[in-house]
């Protein structure tokens, strides 16, 4: 399997092109930060922007949040694997054995592969819409937990989920399962958009893995001393 350092901080690129994109990575003038590619930035080039941003040195997590029959995940697993990523995702709702068909399709023919985490149930899903919209009747703790058993099952490396919830995955599925987690904000700015926020230092504590920062990082005045800030919050 291609080695991951286990603890980083992961910066969101959500811009609408590549040009903003290497805008904003020109700027850094020694580190090579991690970076998550979603959507947006995919739809909006295709997979030439992971290349390029892959030749320029830094590690990818590749942010699509796959979820389809077996057989298709599996095909499109295996086309992103080729695009020598560090770490990719899908939706555990998918099922066991989509999760199980994905990881094969990831793994490359000499054995190596990027890491494979699991979208539990998105911050953004209310307990109220999951029980009354998808009438799952647990709670979202007991699903968020059950859906990161099914991925560890499933073989996968680990779950994306609230830096609230990162202990709690931890203490069922041990410390050795990953926690990629957004959702940071400093103590001293705005929380935007996200409803649960915590901070780096907070985050390492409750046991998150990677943390996934965006604005606070590519809305900053300096950018790049705002990366440092959070690296040495976070690690440190
Ligand atoms: O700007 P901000 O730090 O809020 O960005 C967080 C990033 O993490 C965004 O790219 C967002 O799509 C992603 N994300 C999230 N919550 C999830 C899953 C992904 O905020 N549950």
């Amino acid at each position: 399997m291609t080695v991951t350092r286990k603890g980083d901080v992961i910066v969101a690129l959500d811009f609408p092109t590549a040009q903003d994109a290497y805008a904003f990575l020109d700027r850094f003038p020694e580190e090579k930060p991690f970076v998550k590619i979603g959507m947006e930035l995919y739809y909006a080039e295709g997979p030439q922007i992971v290349r390029e941003i892959k030749a320029r040195g830094h590690k990818i997590f590749l942010d699509l949040k796959l979820h389809d029959i077996p057989n298709t995940v599996k095909s499109a697993m295996r086309i992103l694997s080729a695009l020598d990523v560090d770490m990719v995702n899908l939706h555990a709702a998918g099922t066991t054995e989509m999760m199980k068909a994905a990881l094969e399709g990831l793994t490359r023919p000499d054995g190596t592969r990027p890491l494979l985490i699991a979208v539990t149930q998105l911050t953004s899903t209310s307990e109220e819409a999951m029980q009354k919209e998808l009438l799952i009747h647990a709670t979202m703790p007991e699903t968020v937990l059950r859906y990161a058993q099914n991925a560890q099952l499933a073989g996968l490396d680990g779950v994306v989920c609230s830096p609230l919830e990162a202990a709690a995955v931890k203490q069922t599925c041990g410390q050795a399962f990953l926690t990629v987690t957004p959702g940071i904000r400093f103590a001293d700015t705005a929380a935007d958009d996200q409803a649960r926020v915590t901070t780096p230092a907070i985050a390492r504590e409750g046991g998150s893995d990677f943390i996934v920062v965006g604005r606070p990082i590519t809305r900053a005045v300096d950018p790049v001393a705002t990366y440092r800030r959070c690296v040495k919050e976070f690690l440190s």
